[in-house]
């Protein structure tokens, strides 16, 4: 019974950067977006892609009105109702029925940009964004969906290589035949991350398409948020995926998304254009699936965790989520994926 309160008990985020909107949505309008149960109003002083990104809670501290309603202007973000004005730092500048304005504050948020996303910072203070290149000097694409689950839930689900070939047939892994494998578990004070060796690489559509010959597939958890799944193929990484799974409203999860392939030619761009397609469907078969677990979960009021040998990284991801750091599992299952 313990447990599954616990399991139930909102879980505080940890510090670090969390997307929580596409660069190309936040324009010449200011933007609404959920992060952790509370609405920001995001804009741009400049009014265009390029110009710094203001970032504040979401409701006008004059009647309430939220500032998303509002325009931008000189800079700062105009309140719907009364007009007043808010710049990045928060401070209310203008006031259109006092010739000088009254004091009015609204506590700013830090907002920073980087590979097609606007992250919110929490604690985040000297962080480092989370945008490393992928595959370095490789051809990349975004991409975002929203999922009713869990942060732990929906990165087990991304690193998962035992619900592939049931979910999604013949996609990533062939359905016909599994190979067994050993995989190994490497942990740092952040970070947990599962390895495959060639001999396990999928034999479904993603081996086909990928070309021949093995690939030694890493599946990686970094606190506070982010999945990252690299194919190396003879010691060179070829494929990539990165998400960043944000909570926003109570019980959903946002995931941004990058996906990199090595090489810019247009066979490599023309790959991707299709791979992007076939993890749209594959990430409609994924919120499929969780927003079944979701909805039975809340219909029988209980949240079973068990935690099967073959889950390698859930425990420490669960570790991670906590603030823990991670462990390597006591015994690896010979697995079969
Ligand atoms: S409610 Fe925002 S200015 Fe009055
Ligand atoms: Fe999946």
């Amino acid at each position: 019974m313990d447990d599954i309160k616990a399991w139930h008990t909102r879980i505080e985020l940890r510090s670090g950067w969390y997307a929580v909107a596409l660069s190309s949505d936040l324009k010449d309008k200011p933007l609404r977006v959920m992060f952790d149960g509370q609405a920001y109003v995001l804009w741009r002083d400049g009014g265009r892609i390029g110009s710094k990104i203001g970032a504040l809670a979401d409701i006008c501290p004059h009647r309430g009105a939220p500032l998303s309603l509002g325009r931008i202007q000189d800079g700062g973000v105009v309140c719907p109702y009364h007009g007043w004005r808010f710049e990045r730092d928060g401070r209310c500048s203008h006031m259109p029925a006092l010739a000088s304005p009254a004091p009015a504050f609204i506590a700013p948020v830090q907002a920073a940009e980087g590979d097609g996303f606007v992250f919110l910072g929490r604690h985040a203070a000297d962080l480092p964004l989370p945008i490393a290149p992928l595959v370095p000097g490789g051809t990349s694409v975004i991409m975002t969906g929203q999922v009713a689950t869990t942060l732990g839930d929906f990165a087990e689900n991304i690193l998962d290589t035992t619900h592939t070939s049931v979910v999604h047939g013949g996609y990533l892994r062939g359905t016909d035949g599994r190979q067994p494998v050993t995989p190994t578990v490497v942990t740092g004070l952040d970070w947990i991350e599962a390895h495959y060796p060639p001999a396990a690489t999928p034999d479904g559509f993603m081996g086909r398409f990928m070309g021949q010959g093995g690939y030694h597939i890493t599946d990686r958890f970094r606190a506070p948020n982010i999945t990252e799944v690299e194919y190396r193929q003879n010691g060179r990484l070829v494929f990539g995926t990165r998400f960043h799974l944000t909570p926003t409203e109570a019980g959903q999860i946002r995931a941004f998304g990058t996906m990199a392939l090595a090489g810019q030619s247009w066979l490599t761009r023309a790959k991707i254009s299709m791979l992007q397609v076939l993890f749209q469907r594959i990430i409609a078969e994924d919120r499929m699936i969780l927003n079944a677990v979701s909805a039975n979960r809340a219909a029988f009021g209980r949240t079973p965790h068990y935690i099967a040998p073959q889950d390698v990284l859930r425990a420490g991801i669960d570790a991670l989520l906590r603030g823990d750091s991670p462990a390597v599992p006591a015994r690896m299952p010979d697995m079969l994926v």
